[in-house]
């Protein structure tokens, strides 16, 4: 397999809310290479979108989110998306 361009390891996030904490995905692993595609598929309510904004840093800022995204090898943070736009 060709190196992976995308690198998302034990991906987990969680929201708090007012009377529980909502597990969204828990331990989600990944990896893409340069050109190729990835389809998410499960059922509502599974994780899809949650995954998807997990890796694109718009998540809502109340998500906790453990695990690491990598692109192209260095470690991406939420926080440290405003720096690759
Ligand atoms: N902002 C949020 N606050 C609390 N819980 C959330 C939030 N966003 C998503 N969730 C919860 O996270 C879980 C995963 O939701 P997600 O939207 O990723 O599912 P999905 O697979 O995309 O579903 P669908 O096929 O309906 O689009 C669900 O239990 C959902 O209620
Ligand atoms: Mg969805």
């Amino acid at each position: 397999m060709n190196k992976p361009i995308l690198e998302i390891q034990n991906l987990s996030v969680e929201f708090p809310t007012k009377n529980e904490v909502v597990g969204a995905i828990k331990d989600i692993s990944f990896n893409l290479a340069a050109g190729e595609t990835l389809g998410i598929v499960g059922e509502s309510g599974s994780g899809k979108s949650v995954t998807s904004l997990a890796v694109i840093g718009l998540l809502p800022t109340t998500a906790k989110v453990t695990g690491n995204i990598l692109f192209n090898n260095p470690r991406i943070s939420q926080e440290s998306y405003v720096n690759l736009l």
